[in-house]
């Protein structure tokens, strides 16, 4: 007999392994199936984590070629040991992976090894090899997550011509490095081999850097990108990368069409997007619908077309974003035990790890006016912040977006060194319906970068006192 489930949950991503510990801990029978060697999906292995490590040690590492002397801290200048750079983001990576076996199992969740299959509600197959077993769920939670969007023409070997999985994996520092894309990928990992040595130029297909960004924010970011020495190629595509006896040659042209250019690379980066997976899942056999964009298409409730089957993280609509998924895991875990699971889909934050961090929440000033709401802006410098200019880290500022009439903070976009930490309060305080004067009035630790917030807030009516 089949082994039988409460809920089986496909794809231990973010959104996957948090939806079987939180069915887990609602006293759900749960089992998870996974493809891959280890848990944790994209997110631990191929993306969030490995990434993160790599920006961090390369940050480390021009901080000491450039920094540390302005501060007394004299060294000689860094050697890189790119090998050993490698096995610390590694170890990093497997001891995310590992921490999610521990929790898996420490909340009694089983674990298949396999390819998972839905052959209609409430049977899922598992193929290992030549191994197939079949389980039986009263649910099944579809979180398979996304895959590399692939650029026509241009064949991606993990070697010379890298997706992100590549470029987190490369044996030695490019010298020069084309990068396709001037989305998040791209100027994370662009960031990162620039520090490290590479030449980077981005060529980007629109005329702006990070698209759904506010405009304003974008523009800063990318003036300060320029100056750290990232060539930028703005409305320009790719149409053609080929090998050459040594390196390859890019060949481009204005987004419009136009006269080609070519470039040189060592290594090109092909970073336009990421797209939902969902392939070898039986979808169509089982009547699962897809949306115009080939996500698996829910309701508010996460609920498929097939009554019973669920779909959560990367592979339906929103942000691809690992806490999105991470809180529609959650919540789709506690409507499947009966209870209210809800996502705010206007507060989810988002953060670019380069160096200054870009973070955001909630809504642009290019949504706003395009929504007719009537907002107020306040906005504060780093550079007349106490702890940024003792730190001389003085790059960036906050922007606060309030409504006009109520104070109602609508959004908040930060560009900063620890961005992605300070953007959690304002998520607070837009989760409780706060205002700019609620902030204002919140008193900040001094001397934090935090106080740049609190002075973005007060600066809404116009009364900032550093400024
Ligand atoms: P995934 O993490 O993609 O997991 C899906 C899992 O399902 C995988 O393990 C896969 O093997 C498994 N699977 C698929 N099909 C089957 C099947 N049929 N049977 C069994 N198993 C299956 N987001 C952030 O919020 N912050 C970041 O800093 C960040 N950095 C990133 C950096 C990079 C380079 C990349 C590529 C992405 C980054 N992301 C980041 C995005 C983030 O990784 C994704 O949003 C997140 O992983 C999505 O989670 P998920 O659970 O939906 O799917
Ligand atoms: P992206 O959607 O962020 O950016 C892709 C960029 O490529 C856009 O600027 C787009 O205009 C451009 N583009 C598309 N086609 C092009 C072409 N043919 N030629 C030139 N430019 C082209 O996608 P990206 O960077 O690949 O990241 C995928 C997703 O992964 C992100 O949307 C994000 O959700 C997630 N991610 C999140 C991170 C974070 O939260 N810090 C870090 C990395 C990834």
């Amino acid at each position: 007999m089949a082994e039988s489930f409460d809920l089986v949950v496909i794809g231990t991503g973010p959104g996957g392994y948090v939806c079987a510990i939180r069915a887990a801990q609602l006293g759900l029978k749960v089992a998870v199936v996974e493809k891959n060697p280890t848990f944790g999906g994209t997110c631990l292995n191929i993306g969030c984590i490995p990434s993160k490590a790599l920006l961090h040690a390369s940050e480390e590492f021009e901080k000491a070629a450039h920094h540390f002397a302005e501060m007394g801290i004299k060294i000689e200048a860094p050697k890189l040991d790119l090998a050993t750079m490698m096995a610390f983001k590694d170890d990093g990576v497997s001891g995310n992976v590992k921490g999610v076996e521990f929790l898996l199992k420490k909340n009694k969740v089983t674990a298949f090894k396999g390819k998972g299959r839905i052959l209609g509600a409430g049977t899922v197959e598992v193929a290992d090899g030549d191994k197939t077993e079949t389980i039986e769920t009263k649910a099944i939670v579809i979180a398979t997550g996304s895959d590399v969007t692939r650029l026509k023409g241009v064949e991606i070997d993990e070697k010379q011509i890298v997706s992100s999985t590549g470029a987190l994996t490369l044996d030695k520092v490019p010298e020069k490095l084309v990068v396709i894309g001037a989305g998040i990928i791209g100027l994370e990992l662009g960031s990162v081999w620039r520090r490290l040595g590479a030449r980077v130029t981005v060529v980007e297909f629109l005329d702006r850097i990070t698209p759904g960004m506010d405009a304003g924010i974008s523009k800063d970011f990318q003036r300060l990108l320029k100056k750290q020495g990232i060539d930028f190629l703005m409305s320009t595509k790719v149409t053609g990368v080929e090998k050459q006896k040594k390196g390859l040659k890019v060949t481009t042209e204005p987004a419009q069409g136009g006269e080609a250019t070519v470039l040189d690379a060592d290594v090109v980066l092909v970073a336009i997007g990421r797209v939902p997976f969902t392939e070898g899942l039986g979808l169509d056999e089982a009547g699962i619908k897809r949306d115009d964009r080939g996500r698996v298409d829910v309701d508010d409730h996460f609920q498929t077309s097939l009554a019973g089957v669920y779909a959560i993280g990367d592979v339906v609509r929103g942000p691809m974003l690992a806490h999105k998924g991470e809180d529609e895991g959650v919540a789709v875990a506690e409507i499947i035990a009966g209870k209210a699971g809800h996502v705010n889909y206007g507060v989810i934050p988002s953060v670019i790890y380069t160096s200054p961090e870009v973070a955001s929440v909630g809504q642009t000033e290019e949504e706003l006016k395009a929504a007719g709401i009537d907002y107020k802006v306040g906005k504060f410098p780093f550079m007349a912040n106490g702890r940024a200019k003792a730190n001389r880290t003085t790059d960036g500022y906050v922007k606060f977006l309030a409504d006009s009439k109520t104070d109602r903070v609508l959004g908040c976009h930060i560009i900063g060194t620890n961005a992605g930490e300070m953007i959690h309060e304002v998520a607070v305080l837009m989760e409780f319906g706060g205002s700019s004067e609620d902030l204002a009035r919140t008193c900040h630790a001094h001397p934090t970068l935090s106080e740049a917030v609190k002075e973005a807030a007060m600066a809404v009516e116009g009364r900032a006192i550093h400024m």
